[in-house]
């Protein structure tokens, strides 16, 4: 029996209702596979906040740096919004990447057959599916840089700045360009080099690497372009890679793409051996404690902390197949709902996940 330690970080929100149903669905894996998965629960964000007064308490990188990987629901809300920029429930999840050392966000958007009803775009646009792979900077950029405030004659004005270093660019192109390699070896290099000094020295580094990688076709593309080939085509794009927020941003258009942000998972991984899994949404403030929340984003990430952080390949395989049959069977929770399929709550969502797991 192989042992593995998940850090659990619920947060806020929809936050632990998906992530309740995700550690029943890994418990099951347990179970078929002969895995033991101990959850030690840490918390993070507003729910931090209320117990310990600050969002990302010491003994949450701990329990986290402790662990094997990390499985982390959402954090944020509006009862935290008006709170200082440094004391955010947000603040926590930035910690947390900058201290795990997590530079490169993936976040796969791939279209289910089963759920191209949900896929706003006509047919002829999506074909015969759709497999995007984001591969997002996660400890850079303008999310990090300097920030403040000064007096100005036009009143106070604020500034964040954007800023990479070459070393940041080329770890995460590399990522890019390995992971293009096993698919189908097209980068596209998203940044605003036509307006951005930091997107020129972005993109220089991108060519820099890709001579590294012959057999990887490199396009580029300004972000505002795009976000609307995202929408006009987005079967030319294989892996995208790019800044933090540019990434934040497209990410969240990918995934309506694929049905809803209830589909989208995310791993993050970096220096050391601990990656961090979350789904791409947010805490869903106005379906919080409603039972409304599709939990597949969170369990579609617990496969890919299968795959990448314990090399558990067939036990990721599994879960995916599970949720490909829940699907198939028609069940729907009332993001993705289409005429004809039944609705059903988070609850019985991963319930019916885990009996077509076993
Ligand atoms: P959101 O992703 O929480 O919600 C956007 C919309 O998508 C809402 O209508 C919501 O109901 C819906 N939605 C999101 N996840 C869903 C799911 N699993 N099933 C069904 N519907 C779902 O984004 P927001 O409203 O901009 O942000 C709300 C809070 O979440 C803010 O405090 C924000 O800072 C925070 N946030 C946290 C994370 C994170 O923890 N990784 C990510 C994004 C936003
Ligand atoms: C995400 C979120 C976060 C981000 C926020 C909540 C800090 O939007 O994970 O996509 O911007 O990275
Ligand atoms: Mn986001």
């Amino acid at each position: 029996m192989m042992n593995f330690n998940i850090a659990m970080i619920p947060g806020d929100g929809i936050g632990p209702e998906v992530v309740e149903q995700t550690v029943l669905v890994l418990e099951k894996v347990g179970e078929i596979y002969n895995h033991k998965f101990n959850f030690k629960e840490a918390l993070a964000g507003g729910c931090a906040i209320d117990e310990y007064g600050e969002p990302l308490p010491k003994k949450t990188i701990d329990i986290c740096k402790e662990s094997d990987a990390v499985l982390l629901g959402a954090i944020g809300g509006p009862k935290w919004d008006n709170l200082p920029g440094d004391r955010r429930p947000e603040r926590a999840l930035l910690g947390l990447r900058k201290a795990l050392g997590l530079y490169a966000n993936i976040r796969p958007a791939i279209l289910f057959d089963q759920l191209k009803e949900a896929c706003p775009l006509k047919p002829e646009i999506i074909g015969d599916g759709l497999d995007i792979c984001i591969v997002r900077e996660l400890t850079g950029g303008i999310y990090f840089g300097e920030k403040g405030r000064k007096d100005t004659e036009l009143g106070q004005a604020a500034f964040d700045v954007e800023i990479y270093s070459e070393e940041e660019v080329r770890r995460i192109a590399k990522t890019a360009f390995d992971i293009a390699r096993k698919r189908n070896k097209i980068v596209t290099n998203v940044d605003k080099a036509n307006v951005l000094e930091s997107s020129r020295l972005w993109r220089s580094v991108v060519e820099e690497v890709a001579t590294d990688y012959p057999d990887v076709t490199l396009n580029h593309m300004y972000v505002d372009n795009a976000s609307m080939q995202l929408v006009r085509n987005p079967k030319q794009f294989d892996v995208v890679v790019t800044t933090n927020m540019f990434g934040d941003i497209l990410s969240d258009e990918a995934s309506m793409i694929t049905g809803s942000i209830g589909m989208l998972p995310s791993a993050s991984l970096g220096e050391g051996n601990i990656g961090m899994y979350e789904p791409v949404h947010g805490s869903a403030p106005d379906i919080a404690g409603l039972d409304k929340a599709n939990p597949m984003a969170t369990i579609l990430s617990a496969a890919m902390m299968l795959r990448y952080s314990f090399g558990l390949e067939k036990e990721a395989d599994a879960i995916e197949k599970a949720v490909k049959k829940v699907l198939d069977d028609g069940y729907r929770t009332m993001d993705i709902i289409n005429e004809g399929k039944k609705a059903v709550g988070t609850k019985e969502m991963g319930r019916l996940i885990i009996e077509a797991l076993s």
